[in-house]
């Protein structure tokens, strides 16, 4: 296999060229074609021949070639597979974050692999160059797939609404589902999972793919369960339409967007408001309030992602209706007003189960500590995840 030489001195030595650039520089596994370093001055481009290379410094009126010819520094070699496929496996095992990638499922290989270095989506898949994907996500407590069946059913009425094929029987998929969770003996984290028009010819219209796909992976994680009061801010990125935010695709820009914002504010989540004003939901979770009478109010799911969790805990909530701690739960539109007044607020979703909210944008949530209500239906899912009915909880045969 080719071998790329040492970094050149001209860039080892010069404390202008930035951290990021001598690690990927470094890395064997990353090919630089036309980089443009235009803050520092910099461009280097591969030119007519693989292998032949030139530094440029741009200065005011006049070009100073730094180095004319850096033959093999940034050769591109050709890859045979096996070689590609050693590449993949270095650059895993080179990486300094922990890959807790179990096991994932490609219907493309037609099986499970436990090698993080395989587990790859080819490029032609429409879902990764077009967006046309969608996904779901099931979390795995003590050996149980908890609410597998509800999250199923939603990837399908996503899958219908983005027009994706299925490329197996919804029986077919769930034994998948749970065959990728047993062989990666995985007992707490969560199952994520794609069905997509698959590979095909690059073009916009999907009619070049033939082979609709589904991948599934198995993420090793901590359980969710987090009981502090977090603060979150109103989203200033742009709500999806809800032809678009009633299905669950691989679109997350704008939700990536919202949750970066809200980090760079101190925040945990950004809050979305509907085209007319009311509370909508956070980037990936229901939100739900608690007014001063004792009403548990929720946004309706007409214009938003109707959440396997909300929809649990709505359920759960009537024995704190039975018990006198709610008076009645109800699912409507909420003003911004009503929420900010609310005795309580929380987040809801399965990355974050029930979590209670103690002060949005400026104004503190009640008395500013996390809710008694938003504790009991913590609690309560809680629960229900390891020792709810088997309508919730798939036992996995490992
Ligand atoms: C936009 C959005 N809303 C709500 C939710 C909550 O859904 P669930 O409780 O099924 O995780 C999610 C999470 O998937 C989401 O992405």
């Amino acid at each position: 296999m080719a071998s790329l030489s040492p970094l050149p001195k001209i860039f080892s030595q010069n404390p202008h060229v930035h951290a990021n650039l001598h690690d990927h520089l470094r890395n064997p596994n990353v090919i630089y074609r036309n980089l443009s370093f235009s803050g520092l001055g910099f461009r280097c481009s591969q030119h007519a021949s693989i292998g032949e290379t030139r530094i440029v410094r741009k200065s005011s009126n006049q070009t100073e070639v730094m180095i004319e010819s850096a033959t093999q520094v940034f050769d591109v070699p050709l890859l045979s597979c096996s070689e590609a496929i050693e590449r993949l496996k270095t650059n895993r095992e080179t990486q300094n974050v922990k890959q807790p990638f179990l096991a994932m499922y490609s219907s493309v290989f037609g099986g499970i692999t436990t090698d993080p270095a395989a587990m790859v989506i080819p490029i032609d898949d429409h879902m990764v160059h077009r967006g046309h994907g969608v996904f779901d996500t099931a979390a795995i407590m003590d050996g149980f797939l908890y609410e597998l069946d509800q999250h199923l059913d939603r990837i399908l009425k996503s899958a219908s609404l983005a027009k994706i094929k299925l490329p197996f029987d919804r029986e077919s998929i769930r034994r998948i589902l749970i065959k990728t969770v047993s062989a990666s003996k995985c007992r707490t984290g969560s199952l994520r999972y794609w069905l997509s028009v698959g590979p095909g010819d690059f073009q916009l219209s999907s009619s070049g793919c033939h082979q609709p796909a589904l991948y599934a992976v198995v993420i090793q994680s901590e359980s969710p369960f987090d009981s502090k009061g977090i603060r979150v801010i109103t989203s200033s990125v742009p709500i999806k339409p809800p032809q678009f935010a009633t299905m669950k695709s691989v679109n997350y820009l704008p939700n990536v967007l919202s949750k970066m914002e809200a980090e760079e504010n101190g925040a945990y989540a950004a809050i979305w408001l509907d085209s007319d004003g009311f509370i909508a939901e956070g980037p990936n979770m229901n939100v739900a309030f608690v007014t001063k009478d004792k009403e548990l109010l929720m946004p309706k799911f007409d214009k938003i992602l109707s959440g396997c969790t909300a929809k649990r805990v709505l359920t759960l909530a009537g024995e704190l209706v039975r018990k006198g701690e709610l008076r009645r739960i109800e699912m409507r539109n909420v003003t911004v007003e009503e929420g900010k007044k609310a005795d309580e607020m929380m987040l809801i979703g399965s990355g974050v189960l029930v979590r209670p909210v103690v002060q949005w944008d400026d104004q503190i949530i009640g008395d500013g500590k996390e809710g008694p209500v938003a504790l009991s239906l913590l609690n309560l899912i809680f629960e229900d995840m390891k020792s709810g009915p088997p309508t919730v909880r798939v036992l996995v045969p490992y």
